[in-house]
């Protein structure tokens, strides 16, 4: 069954003591995860074993960034079996940040994923196009050419993939894309998986809209019906906010 999922991506923020006093505060909201939510955080990696201790059952963590070798000499990384050693259940690949300013090209991503499914750590695979490609009318090709990559995996490896959608033009600029653009990418989106990996398959995996989501959209985005929740960044920094927009998605 497809989850509805809301996930918090902190990216590079937060020092110790604000980054806690987060997690704390969101822990204290004590919630709602009936009807099958699930909530994740992505926190700074230093911050993941000491938050998987506190944790009360609320939520489940994930990591932003691995690397995709298993160990050995690799200065001042961190690998897919150490993150799955602390108890961390999820890992975010492919977001456009790591695309662009880390320069991670497909064969990076394919394996990363590789070694995330190998380790028993559930994907949250990011694609979105460019302003500059969307007013090109490039943007089907771009998500179509992003989510190819996956051909390199089984039935049995994708059910543990999620997709978000992140228009790049939307993350952190306040301009989040329509419902009806979120809509016509999100039902491209199922359309792709559903002509890579069958009707049930494309059914059953999450398709997440991240890109200035807020409490202020979130609402009308999540009705869309191929939009399965929300991959959230700046919103995620504060917990009413976070908290209301996981109250919204239904
Ligand atoms: P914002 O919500 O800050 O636009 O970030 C979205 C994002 O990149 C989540 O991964």
């Amino acid at each position: 069954m497809r989850n509805k999922i809301v996930a918090g991506n902190w990216k590079m923020n937060l020092d110790a003591d604000a980054a806690k006093r987060l997690y704390l505060d969101l822990l204290n909201k004590s919630i709602d995860q009936s009807d099958g939510k699930m909530i994740l955080i992505f926190p700074p990696n230093i911050y993941l074993q000491d938050f998987i201790e506190r944790n009360n059952g609320s939520f489940e963590i994930g990591a932003q960034n691995f690397n995709a070798k298993s160990n050995g000499a690799y200065t001042g990384e961190v690998s897919a079996s150490q993150l799955k050693s602390i108890g961390c259940s999820w890992v975010l690949v492919g977001h456009s940040e790591r695309r662009i300013l880390f320069k991670e090209d497909d064969q990076v991503l394919v394996n990363k994923i590789k070694t995330a499914l190998k380790h028993g750590l559930n994907v949250i695979y990011c694609c979105g196009e460019s302003l500059n490609e969307r007013e090109q009318l490039q943007h089907k090709s771009k998500i179509q050419n992003q989510l190819a990559l996956l051909k390199s995996f089984s039935l049995d490896e994708v059910q543990f993939i999620s997709i978000a959608y992140e228009p790049i033009w939307a993350i952190g600029t306040g301009e989040t894309a329509s419902p009806e653009q979120a809509s016509e990418m999100h039902d491209f989106i199922r359309e792709e998986l559903t002509s890579l990996f069958g009707l049930e398959t494309a059914d059953n995996t999450s398709i997440l809209y991240g890109g200035s989501c807020s409490p202020r959209n979130a609402e009308t985005l999540f009705k869309c019906d191929n939009i399965d929740g929300g991959l959230i960044g700046g919103a995620a920094l504060d917990a009413d906010s976070f908290s209301s927009i996981i109250e919204v998605l239904s």
